[in-house]
């Protein structure tokens, strides 16, 4: 299923042209590339300008592009309720301008896309361990980002160099970072408690980096097979880092009076990625491999 790029096989020297330089994912990515000795460039263009994004094309003639551009909003996505234009400018008109010069350059794009466009149903229950599949066709539009995200998504399906990867709940080893929901949820008053399909990017974005030299395109299920709930990794956050810690819960009803627009909860089933990568680690075992472990303050656990 790897797409037929215009610069011949994929067995020359690598070149990767990234947007997303000052995020969270796209900073990871020049690590990555530095770590495996892959040559990268970062795009200066603005998504939604065609001819800067064709000038970043023409002047680092990359084997191919990542996209980790995009507004989620700050300081929480509530931002794209208030700021609808910008999310559209940025997440809508600046992706497919982005899809489209890398379609009409034959070069894969891989797109760091998000799966908080599902909800449990009753196809797929909390807790029934039924996950919605690549080819299900999204139920969440309660949030304006959510809702353009879904609309993409099934725009970019016609884009054949496209390979979307729905990240979830994205966390790292790096629990400073104030955009990790461990660390989020650690700062947080009172927390719910859901189980959800989560992103261990550590493990992750290699991953994606991988999928890339393989031309691998479509849309993926891009997250740690299996669900955590927000308790299950307080309580390892206590186990393996502060055992002082304590939290609060509240539910779904008492959350929606703190945020404006309402957040998604799911299960991404991620047999489709494990088939491809039999090594990826269950949700919890890459929690505690990847991050907990290299964090590790108490001598419990
Ligand atoms: N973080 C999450 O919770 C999460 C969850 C699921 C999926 N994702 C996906 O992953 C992607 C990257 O997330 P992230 O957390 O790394 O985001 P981030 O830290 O907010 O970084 C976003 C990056 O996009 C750039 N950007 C924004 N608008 C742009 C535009 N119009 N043209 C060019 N660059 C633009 C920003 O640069 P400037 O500062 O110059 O604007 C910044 O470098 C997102 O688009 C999202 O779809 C994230």
């Amino acid at each position: 299923m790897g797409f037929e790029t215009s610069n011949g096989s994929s067995s020359g020297p690598l070149k990767f042209l990234i947007y997303g330089r000052t995020g969270w994912i796209g900073g990871l990515l020049g690590r990555i590339c530095e770590t495996q000795g892959i040559q990268y460039d970062y795009g200066s263009g603005r998504l939604e300008n065609r001819a800067q994004l064709e000038a970043d094309v023409a002047r680092a003639s990359p084997t191919h592009v990542f996209n980790a551009a995009g507004v989620t909003g700050r300081p929480n996505v509530d931002w794209c309720e208030t700021h609808k234009v910008e999310t559209i400018r940025a997440n809508v008109v600046g992706t497919l301008t982005l899809a489209d010069v890398c379609r009409e350059k034959g070069l894969v794009l891989v797109n760091y896309a998000t799966g908080c466009i599902f909800e449990y149903d009753e196809a797929h229950p909390l807790g029934s361990g039924v996950g919605f599949k690549e080819e299900d066709t999204p139920n969440f539009t309660g949030s304006f980002y959510s809702k353009t995200k879904a609309m993409v998504e099934e725009l970019l399906k016609n884009y054949e160099n496209v390979c979307t990867l729905r990240v979830r709940m994205p966390i790292s080893s790096d629990l400073s970072n104030p955009r990790n929901f461990i660390t989020k949820i650690t700062r947080y008053d009172k927390v719910v408690d859901i189980p959800n399909s989560m992103t261990i990017l550590d493990e992750l974005l290699p991953i994606s980096v991988e999928m890339a030299k393989r031309n691998l395109t479509g849309i993926w299920n891009f997250t740690n097979p299996g669900v955590v709930s927000h308790n299950e990794i307080l309580e390892m956050y206590k186990d393996y880092i502060d055992p002082s810690f304590t939290w609060k819960n509240f539910n779904l009803e008492e959350q929606a009076k703190v945020i404006v627009a309402p957040r998604s909860n799911n299960e991404l089933d991620a047999t489709k990625l494990k088939k491809e990568f039999p090594e990826l680690l269950s949700i919890k075992e890459s929690l505690i491999n990847y991050v907990f472990k290299p964090n590790q303050k108490t001598s419990a656990a």
